[in-house]
């Protein structure tokens, strides 16, 4: 199982930015402890930065046929970028959006996600271990979902031998 990090602006200064809110670890030591999860799950991790939207864009696209999953913390474009929101509904694979912060505890203009609609669903507010539990439910919800295909398969191929013979 293949998993995508997909990392907003910004995010790079985790451990250096606004420590009160985000807290002291870099977005590489979330990284590494996420390693350490995914490992133990059988997950593969890819990991993505980038403060522009644009790159996002291409990064959520190119996750289409290549990627079970994505983890994605569009930081400041979750307020106003629908085209992230339309790149993450165009893949349409499942998603967990994470926030450091809660957000419905910021500012007003925070308390608004236009990418969320387009997420499985959102996990805001539990600091830096969002991500841990980002990835325990999307590796659930992908397997889930895997097992559900095969089940589907298994009974279109008995179908398709009852009808033959
Ligand atoms: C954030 C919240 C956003 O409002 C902010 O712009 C960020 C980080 C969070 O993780 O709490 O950069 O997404």
């Amino acid at each position: 199982m293949k998993i995508a990090v997909i990392q907003g602006p910004n995010l790079n200064m985790l451990g250096v930015r606004e420590q009160n809110i985000y807290g002291p670890m870099s977005m590489e030591q979330i990284h590494e402890q996420m390693k350490a999860t995914a490992s133990q799950n059988g997950v593969e991790l890819e990991f993505f930065q980038s403060n522009l939207e644009g790159e996002i864009v291409d990064k959520v696209q190119e996750c289409l046929g290549e990627i079970d999953g994505i983890i994605i913390n569009p930081a400041a474009y979750s307020h106003t970028s629908i085209a992230i929101a339309d790149a993450l509904a165009a893949v349409a694979l499942p998603t967990v959006e994470v926030h450091i912060s809660n957000i419905y505890k910021r500012e007003e203009f925070r308390k608004t996600s236009v990418t969320a609609a387009s997420s499985t669903g959102v996990i805001t507010g539990f600091g830096p271990f969002g991500y841990h539990l980002a990835l325990l439910s999307l590796t659930q919800i992908i397997s889930e979902f895997k097992a559900m295909q095969e089940q589907q398969n298994a009974a279109a191929a008995q179908q398709e031998e009852s009808a033959a013979n």
